[in-house]
């Protein structure tokens, strides 16, 4: 896909996830019920675009890929907690998710919650147990990035904006917040493990929101070229659901426009940094171009 780095990488998120969720201890019907919900949504081919990202970040600054097990399935817990959310009937209504039936179509609206809710408490987990010298920055920063001021509030300004005039500036903070938070924090999470300065952790946050504002500006983008097939998930939503996207306010190819311009500054700011410079601009290339 990007390099073969990148695919070992994605080999080992995958092992450590299904070795994470089948190793726990089990005997309780209610645990065995909801460790299956989880893994239902989690444990499923997709891009594992957050994981890696950290991980790749990690190694770059020196630290072995063991040491990024904990949260790279953190993140993908969160990731995977906002999908099952963000389907629910009362949000984007979706059917079909990772190429099967979405959570609240499999289990049940209120399973489908309560999977969410696993998926979301297991990330804290996880990052809590991380060496006692970073774990309480590495939970600051995640709970930062996923609630009040990150991932959720860029939910509730994408419910709030549906079916209204869009401004660009409105747009680009929904963005900002509801997939670019995230991605930042696999950066900056990264740097925080490494125990990088407070001033590079920064830099690698503001990378971040750029790789966050590419991959949801070609999100956008594939809602209206793609196919449900190819994507794994129904395509058109947005319209059908006057969502404020960038083709709704600027058309294809003004979202595409902006997405040039958003990757002439993240380019430059990988430059700068010096993580891996060669790898990240293929991740670039590959979030502007991505088909699926
Ligand atoms: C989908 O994320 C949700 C958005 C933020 C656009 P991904 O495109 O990373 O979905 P998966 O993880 O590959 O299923
Ligand atoms: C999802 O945005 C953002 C989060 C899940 C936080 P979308 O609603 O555009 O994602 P898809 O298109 O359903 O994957
Ligand atoms: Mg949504
Ligand atoms: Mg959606
Ligand atoms: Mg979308």
């Amino acid at each position: 896909m990007i390099s073969s780095d990148w695919t070992q990488r994605s080999l080992a998120v995958e092992d450590w996830l299904k070795s994470w969720m089948f190793s726990q201890a089990s005997g309780l019907m209610a645990l065995d019920r909801c460790r299956e919900m989880m893994a239902y949504s989690l444990v499923v081919p997709c891009k594992r675009f957050r994981p890696v990202l950290f991980l790749t970040v990690l190694e770059g600054l020196g630290q072995p890929l063991i040491h990024g097990r904990r949260t790279a399935l953190a993140l993908e817990c969160i990731h995977t907690y906002s999908l099952i959310h963000d389907d629910l009937p009362s949000m984007d209504d979706d059917d079909v998710r990772r190429g099967q039936a979405s959570s609240h179509k499999r289990f049940g609206e209120a399973q489908a919650i309560l999977a969410g809710d696993a998926l979301l408490t297991l990330a804290f987990e996880l990052l809590g147990s991380e060496p006692s010298t970073v774990a309480g920055a590495m939970v600051l920063e995640l709970a930062q990035a996923s609630g009040m001021n990150g991932m959720v509030a860029g939910q509730i300004l994408d419910m709030e904006s549906s079916g209204k005039i869009p401004s660009l500036e409105q747009l680009q903070q929904i963005h900002r917040k509801k997939t670019g938070a995230l991605i930042a924090a696999a950066m900056s999470l990264a740097g925080i493990r490494a125990h990088a300065s407070p001033e590079f952790v920064g830099k690698l946050r503001q990378l971040g929101h750029l790789f966050g504002m590419i991959f949801q500006i070609r999100d956008d983008i594939l809602d209206v070229i793609s196919t449900t097939e190819s994507m794994g998930k129904t395509v058109g939503k947005d319209l059908e659901q006057g969502k404020m996207t960038y083709p709704s306010l600027l058309g294809l190819d003004g979202a595409k426009e902006i997405l040039r311009t958003v990757h002439k500054e993240a380019w430059q700011l990988i430059d700068e940094l010096g993580v891996r410079p060669e790898e990240l601009k293929s991740v670039l290339q590959f979030l502007a171009n991505r088909q699926h």
